[in-house]
């Protein structure tokens, strides 16, 4: 099986999940998006209101202004791969709690098994601590890059907070162009897709 065959024999797995207690206030599961070919894997929190509603990662307003810096790096959702921690909405989007996150982690695995990222980029403060390590300090490590098991990994401010406050856009604009230069020297393949 090819990689979106496996993808999609996970999403069919992750359907009915049962795992936690946001399987029983979802309205639609949220697996991912994007292609399962890139090498490039972008890791958010969890699906809020819209992405609830519509079965996919990042479509609400925080997910088109991420679209939108992103574009500004030539990427698109060909170009990667993009999922969340937990993929059911924490209700009044609370953050998701440490059991939520606990119970659903296999299926992050399971996609980066299939994915085999090289480059992995965290949206936001859960992420990032669930991700790279527990204390994780956004404000001050954000954009800095390190080596996980042989994949490159960072962490940037998530879209949420670019729109609460405007005044951390442009150290995100810095961190953009980091990634850009990142995939560049570790898989030029991805802005071929
Ligand atoms: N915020 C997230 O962390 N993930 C989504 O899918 C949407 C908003």
């Amino acid at each position: 099986m090819n990689q979106t065959e496996q993808m999609q024999q996970l999403k069919a797995q992750c359907m009915g999940c049962q795992g936690c207690a946001l399987a029983d206030t979802r309205t639609n599961l949220v697996f991912g998006d994007g292609n399962p070919c890139s090498p490039i894997l972008f890791v958010g929190e969890g699906p809020g209101e819209q992405e609830d509603l519509q079965g996919v990662p990042f479509v609400g307003r925080a997910g088109q202004l991420l679209d939108q810096m992103l574009d500004i790096i030539g990427l698109n959702r060909n170009r990667y791969y993009i999922a969340n921690i937990v993929k059911c909405r924490p209700p009044r989007n609370r953050d998701p709690l440490h059991t939520e996150q606990d119970a659903c982690a296999n299926w992050l695995a399971e996609q980066m098994r299939i994915i085999q990222p090289k480059i992995m980029i965290c949206l936001g403060r859960i992420a990032a601590c669930r991700m790279i390590r527990e204390d994780y300090k956004i404000t001050r490590q954000h954009g800095q890059w390190e080596q996980i098991n042989g994949v490159w990994v960072t962490a940037i401010y998530h879209p949420s907070a670019l729109l609460r406050d405007e005044t951390k856009r442009p150290d995100t604009f810095d961190d953009l162009k980091s990634i850009k230069a990142k995939i560049m020297e570790v898989c030029p393949e991805a802005y071929q897709l």
